[in-house]
């Protein structure tokens, strides 16, 4: 049987549940390549890389399924799983090594963005830049190299009264955020998440979900924070819905999304498969908040949603990533 190493993040005992989630895609995938007639092999991405290049070579995978999320902790060492793959030249599933550090360094991606013409929320950064382009009241501090929303809640929101202000907050706030942090303007509106994959005929654009913030009271920070998608207790958990139908007055804005989607995989060199994030402001504009580059495949997130919405089965978008990686 063919072997296919899933290389997932080196996850310490003490690891938080937003961390977690990558041994149980490590889990889900194995089962999935299991379906297709692969045998798995389940392998933790180190930081002594010689240590990882010794087992890649004695297990000899014909590709490796690459769910790097971060290295010792960090988001910001994500791009050395596909740095190294690159570099033994074996083939790997999803964005390749320069797609996931521009992305996932997010204010760098927002510039490149910005400078193609496709809309970001304004921005400042630790250095004191500052890429303003509107007047907006609140700015929510986020970290500029860590998903899943750590560190992101309800006092992530910021009222814009200088930057001096905002700059006070993120020196405060930094080591909590991974290290780095950026202040955006918050966008107060609809949210979007649009999903694509890889097909044999080019890149497909997956249903488009908006979520729902369900009883949120009025003065309450509509946010996907860290307890809407990790403390399944919470108000917030139970309440941000993904949505999937919409009236046909919305058909001129998933057009948009559906088109700026495809230019963000277009500029950013994306592969195999990836989710864009979007906020809508009041006067039906989108903006862009980031490019997910590998996004997580658990059953309960995004993407298996929209594959579920697409009738695409789970074991089908894996073989679709698969054949692409192999390209
Ligand atoms: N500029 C903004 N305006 C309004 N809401 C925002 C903004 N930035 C982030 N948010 C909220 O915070 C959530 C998380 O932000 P973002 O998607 O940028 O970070 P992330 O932690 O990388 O998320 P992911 O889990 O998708 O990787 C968004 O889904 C959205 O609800
Ligand atoms: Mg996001």
């Amino acid at each position: 049987m063919k072997k296919i190493v899933i290389l997932h993040s080196d996850i310490s005992a003490e690891a938080s549940e937003d961390e977690l989630d990558c041994l149980r895609q490590a889990e889900v995938i194995s089962g999935a390549a299991r379906v297709l007639g692969y045998e798995p092999v389940l392998l933790p991405f180190v930081l002594d890389l010689n240590q990882t290049i010794k087992e890649l070579k004695t297990i000899n995978p014909f590709a490796v399924f690459n769910i790097v999320e971060t290295l010792s902790g960090r988001g910001s060492l994500i791009h050395l799983a596909p740095a190294l793959l690159d570099y033994l030249k074996i083939p790997y599933t999803g964005c390749p090594t320069d797609a996931i550090f521009v992305t996932s360094n997010k204010p760098l991606a927002k510039k490149l963005l910005r400078a193609s013409g496709i809309a970001t929320p304004d921005w400042l950064e630790m250095d004191g830049s500052f890429f303003q382009e509107s007047s907006d009241e609140k700015y929510l501090i986020k970290s500029s190299w860590e998903h899943a929303s750590v560190g992101l809640d309800e006092n992530s929101l910021i009222s814009h009264k200088s930057n001096d202000v905002l700059l006070a907050e993120m020196n405060r706030r930094q080591e909590l955020l991974g290290g780095g942090c950026f202040a955006e303007a918050y966008i107060d509106g609809r949210e979007f998440n649009v999903a694509l994959i890889a097909e044999a005929s080019g890149v497909r654009v997956l249903p488009i979900a908006e979520m729902i913030f369900r009883d949120y009271a009025e003065d309450k920070p509509k946010l996907v924070d860290y307890r809407a998608k990790w403390v399944a207790d919470s108000f917030e958990y139970n309440n941000t819905i993904r949505k999937y139908e919409f009236e046909a007055g919305d058909d001129k804005l998933l057009k948009s999304l559906h088109e700026i989607s495809l230019r963000c995989w277009k500029l950013f060199g994306l592969r195999g498969y990836a989710r864009v994030d979007f906020r809508v402001d009041q006067n039906d504009k989108p903006w862009v908040l980031e490019i997910n580059t590998n996004p997580c495949l658990s059953p309960d997130a995004g993407f298996a949603a929209a594959l579920e919405q697409a009738s695409l089965k789970y074991h089908e978008a894996i073989a679709l990533i698969i054949q692409d990686a192999l390209k």
